[in-house]
């Protein structure tokens, strides 16, 4: 009994150092908070982007392609060949901007990605502006601007 008492007793106040911690804490973030949102984030929310999609198959294909984000839906569009498509956005506040594509070159042939995301190897590729995407016959090239060169980053799925 006696044991009983004195662990709740123990248990009574620990309780009341976590909520006197707890209430500490939520007192004083708004002021952390306000204090930690400056100017360099507002920059960024300004930052403006480039998506380009070049239909550079060789064959004639035509690119179909639906393209997405949370907010917008691009629609369907075809990229007849040796011709781009291109739309540019602002980067949300959050830095939480993503742009989804299904691509089609046929009835068979597809892929689907990310054009766009929070990735830092994807935008450093992009240099911070400019994404090209570019359809080829065996996939999806990214033209990576700080090398000079497009890469393979996704083959058609079958
Ligand atoms: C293919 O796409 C690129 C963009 O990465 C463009 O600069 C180039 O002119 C295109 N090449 C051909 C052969 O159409
Ligand atoms: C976007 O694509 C169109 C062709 O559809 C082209 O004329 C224009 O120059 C492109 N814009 C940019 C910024 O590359």
């Amino acid at each position: 009994m006696m044991l009983l008492k004195g662990s709740i007793h123990v248990t009574t106040i620990f309780l009341a150092l976590v909520s006197s911690f707890v209430s500490t804490t939520t007192a004083t973030s708004p002021s952390t908070a306000a204090a930690a949102a400056p100017a360099p984030g507002l920059g960024l929310a300004l930052h403006r982007w480039y998506i380009h999609i070049f239909n550079n198959m060789s064959q004639g294909e035509v690119l179909t392609t639906h393209c997405k984000s949370k907010d917008d839906d691009l629609g369907i569009r075809k990229i007849f060949p040796r011709n781009e498509w291109n739309w540019t956005f602002k980067e949300n506040f959050f830095q939480t901007t993503l742009f989804w594509c299904y691509l089609a070159k046929d009835k068979v042939h597809h892929a689907a990605f990310e054009v766009f995301s929070e990735n830092e190897e994807l935008q450093n590729s992009c240099d911070y502006k400019h994404c090209r995407w570019e359809a080829r016959e065996d996939g999806f090239y990214l033209f990576n601007i700080p090398k000079n060169q497009a890469e393979l980053r996704y083959k058609w799925q079958p």
